[in-house]
């Protein structure tokens, strides 16, 4: 895995941006896998932002959303759809038929997992994936015990995802107890994937699963077995690794780094 570590969430978040534009630049066409939560509203932002002033083009762009929330509405104010028209969509030019949403709603989950799996095979798999981590180590809600090749199913939330989201909600008893996620499976099949974390409070789940054992306790320990995973990280997140010193060097050293 490649380690990126910026001073700031600010700056964190610009670094991941400018690796999503460079895909979108390089193939204007991308299928992207998009993560909601608050890790990346920095992001999205920044893309936003280029979006309106350096007209980064998201016209031909088709997206995929990793999860969302069992028996929530999509017009509910804390329903991943709802999170990603606001946050992101609404702002950019991309168009509604290309953005796929997990169904939280459907009467059919099985069925409806098949169909989201082959949708994504048939735009061609996903070029660039997007993801945060949980403090439990999980990506997308692939909780600890999540098998390394899960595919897009209903899963039970872990009581501290539960507690994590609660913050979200006005009432903590209102968090959903199942959500509907890709696998780690699918996860893994993307080309390309950018994990991004902040603060102290994702350190351990970081290190965990950076430079500990991969295994389905901490399910983004499998992005070990990816060819080109990338990390990026601000330096609260990146305090416990101990390897920091050469992730930092790699970093200086790297060709086309400025001197
Ligand atoms: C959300 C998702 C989750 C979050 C994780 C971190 O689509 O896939 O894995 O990335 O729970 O959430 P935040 O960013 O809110 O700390």
């Amino acid at each position: 895995m490649e380690v990126i570590i910026r001073p700031t969430y600010q700056e964190m978040s610009q670094a991941a941006a400018h690796e999503v534009a460079k895909v979108l630049n390089t193939k204007p066409n991308a299928v992207m896998g998009m993560a909601t939560g608050s890790t990346p509203l920095g992001l999205y932002q920044e893309l936003v932002r280029m979006h309106v002033e350096e007209a980064l083009d998201f016209s031909q762009v088709t997206t995929f959303n990793l999860d969302e929330y069992v028996g929530l509405p999509v017009t509910h104010p804390q329903s991943y759809h709802h999170f990603m028209h606001e946050i992101f969509f609404r702002h950019i030019n991309i168009p509604p038929q290309n953005i796929y949403i997990p169904s939280g709603t459907t009467s059919n989950y099985p069925a409806f997992c098949q169909w989201y799996e082959d949708s994504i095979q048939r735009c061609g798999g996903i070029d660039l994936q997007i993801l945060g981590i949980g403090t439990d180590g999980h990506i997308a809600f692939n909780e600890p015990g999540s098998s390394l090749s899960s595919r897009t199913r209903l899963k039970t939330l872990a009581k501290q995802t539960i507690e994590d989201n609660s913050r979200f909600f006005e009432h903590p008893g209102e968090v959903p107890v199942y959500a509907i996620t890709m696998g780690v499976g699918t996860i893994l099949e993307a080309k390309e994937i950018i994990l991004i974390a902040n603060g102290a409070n994702k350190a351990a789940a970081i290190t965990a699963a950076i430079e500990g054992p991969i295994t389905s306790m901490i399910t983004a320990s499998g992005l070990q077995l990816h060819p080109t995973a990338k990390v990026f990280l601000d330096h609260e997140a990146a305090n416990q690794l101990s390897m920091r010193e050469y992730y930092d060097w790699l970093e200086e050293k790297r060709p086309g780094a400025p001197r």
